[in-house]
């Protein structure tokens, strides 16, 4: 179970762009222009705006929101979100909430989750005989060594050199500490989207399940009353109105003058040209999608470091699964019983009857298409193992979206020689900034990282 937000980190690039050419049609001039309108860009396009800033946001998809994947139910309106789930119980949260006039009240997660009734092999459907041992003193003993680390709270603000526990594969940490085992199953649970676990270095599981989150588990998470996640996007498209442009894509982008930018957007409608003080990329930082800005060596290098894991959310129907079956993977002889990834995380039966979600993992990117595949083949054996009755038709999507790429990591080696140094010495150079996949702490960093440092030169 996871899902605070798929989105990664932030960058802020002051635009020192080389020139190559102009644009005949007649510009957007705004004084910040978003790149992304995820739960990092549309907290600051809101934010700007009410700073008085012009801005306008750049959106691949039709819609905002980024990871957060809502479906309602044409006729009964009831809700799914089967991509980011929770919100912490933060100042932000609250006052970003109230500023959108969305009413929210804690849940406990209890509330959100159902009970996993059943523990599953991923590879043949079958049952296990498993029950998760009782996480509470593990998770006691993880808050410990995770307090040690204040500065991951706030970034990849590391201990320099770079402590051992850190760079250690997680499935060692807990070797290490073994007061931990106990909450290891929990805690892979909570950070699905992360590959394999017990294979990733320590930082990364710290900085997916922080202390908010803990806190979240312990006291419940902030939602939306109307069960609604994507109201936030909604109410953020009405407010931002034509200063988003939706299907689109930035084509190129050059230095106007030493006090802007000048890019080219895709758009359905054709080419737009935006002219900005500023930019603000919030996409994911690879370096497929920093191109079009012209990173330089430097940038290219360091960007091109990141590796990603796949991740997969889906609602799917006619499965024939009771509509109280809720599953989990669970392997019968690895470590902690934690599944190899790739594999099919959880079965769960949702809202709306008849409705399933399901999660994917996977080690590295796959195709979307494959991994569809492999969530109908792992349906049609839990027909085949007897858990729908006689039924056994065609089971298939009401939605499916892949998250790559999910989770940028480096490797261990780059970790203990500087990777977040090097990453954070672009700060001074075109300001650079980075933190994790967590709408909340997203949220919370835009807002006192992100904005003051633009605010400031804008
Ligand atoms: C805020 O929400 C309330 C209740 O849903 C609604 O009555 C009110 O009109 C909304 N106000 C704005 C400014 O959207
Ligand atoms: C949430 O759980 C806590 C402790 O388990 C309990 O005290 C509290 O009443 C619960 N809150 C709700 C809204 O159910
Ligand atoms: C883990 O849980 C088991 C029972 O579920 C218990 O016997 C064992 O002592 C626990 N281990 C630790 C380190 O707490
Ligand atoms: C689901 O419901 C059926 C019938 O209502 C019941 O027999 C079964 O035990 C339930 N399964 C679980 C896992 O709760
Ligand atoms: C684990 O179990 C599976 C099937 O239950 C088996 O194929 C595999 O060889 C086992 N692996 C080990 C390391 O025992
Ligand atoms: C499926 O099972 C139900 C009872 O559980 C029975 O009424 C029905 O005839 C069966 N259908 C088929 C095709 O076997
Ligand atoms: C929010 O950001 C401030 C400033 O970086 C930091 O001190 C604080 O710990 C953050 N709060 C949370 C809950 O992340």
């Amino acid at each position: 179970m996871i899902w605070l937000s798929p989105k990664s980190l932030v960058i802020l690039s002051l635009g020192l762009f080389v020139s190559n050419g102009s644009c005949a049609s007649k510009p957007l001039v705004r004084d910040v222009v978003i790149i992304g309108g995820g739960s990092s860009g549309t907290y600051a396009a809101i934010r700007l705006r009410d700073q008085g800033k012009s801005v306008v946001v750049v959106e691949r998809e039709s819609i905002l929101g980024g990871h957060t994947e809502t479906y309602v139910d044409p006729t009964t309106k009831q809700v799914v979100d089967y991509g980011v789930v929770l919100f912490h119980d933060l100042p932000v949260v609250r006052q970003y909430f109230a500023r959108l006039n969305i009413s929210s009240a804690l849940q406990n997660l209890s509330q959100i989750f159902k009970p996993i009734t059943t523990y599953l092999d991923p590879d043949t459907a079958q049952m296990v005989n498993f029950t998760p041992p009782d996480p509470s003193a593990g998770l006691a003993a993880y808050a410990q060594q995770l307090a040690q680390y204040p500065g991951l709270e706030t970034g990849y603000n590391l201990p320099n050199p770079v402590p051992e526990d850190l760079l250690l594969p997680f499935g060692q940490f807990v070797a290490k500490y073994p007061e931990v085992a106990n909450a290891t199953f929990s805690i892979a649970q909570f950070n699905q989207g992360l590959g394999n676990i017990l294979d990733q270095p320590t930082l990364y599981v710290f900085k997916i399940l922080g202390f908010d989150v803990l806190n979240t588990m312990a006291n419940g998470a902030l939602l939306p009353t109307s069960s609604n996640n994507h109201q936030i996007y909604d109410q953020a498209s009405r407010i931002l109105g034509p200063d988003v442009l939706f299907r689109s894509t930035v084509a190129s982008a050059r230095q106007r003058d030493a006090k802007g930018v000048e890019i080219d957007v895709n758009t359905p409608n054709g080419i737009r040209t935006i002219q900005a003080k500023k930019i603000l990329i919030t996409i994911p930082q690879t370096l497929k999608n920093l191109l079009p800005f012209n990173p330089d060596h430097t940038e290219a290098k360091i960007f091109n470091e990141f590796r990603s894991v796949g991740y997969y959310t889906s609602l799917v129907r006619s499965t024939g699964l009771p509509s109280n079956f809720t599953s989990s993977s669970a392997s019968a002889n690895s470590s902690f019983n934690i599944p190899q990834m790739p594999a099919v995380y959880s079965v769960s039966a949702t809202a709306i009857n008849g409705v399933f979600d399901v999660k994917y993992g996977s080690q590295k990117i796959l195709p979307g298409s494959y991994v569809q595949g492999e969530i109908l083949s792992y349906i049609q054996k839990l027909q085949n193992n007897g858990f729908t009755g006689n039924f056994s038709g065609a089971a298939n999507f009401l939605r499916f979206k892949s998250h790559v790429p999910f989770e940028l990591t480096v490797s261990p080696g780059r970790i203990a020689s500087g990777f977040y140094n090097d990453l954070y010495a672009l700060q001074g150079y075109r300001s650079a900034a980075f933190h994790v996949q967590d709408s909340s702490k997203l949220w919370n960093f835009t807002e006192t990282v992100v904005l003051p440092g633009l605010l400031k030169s804008l």
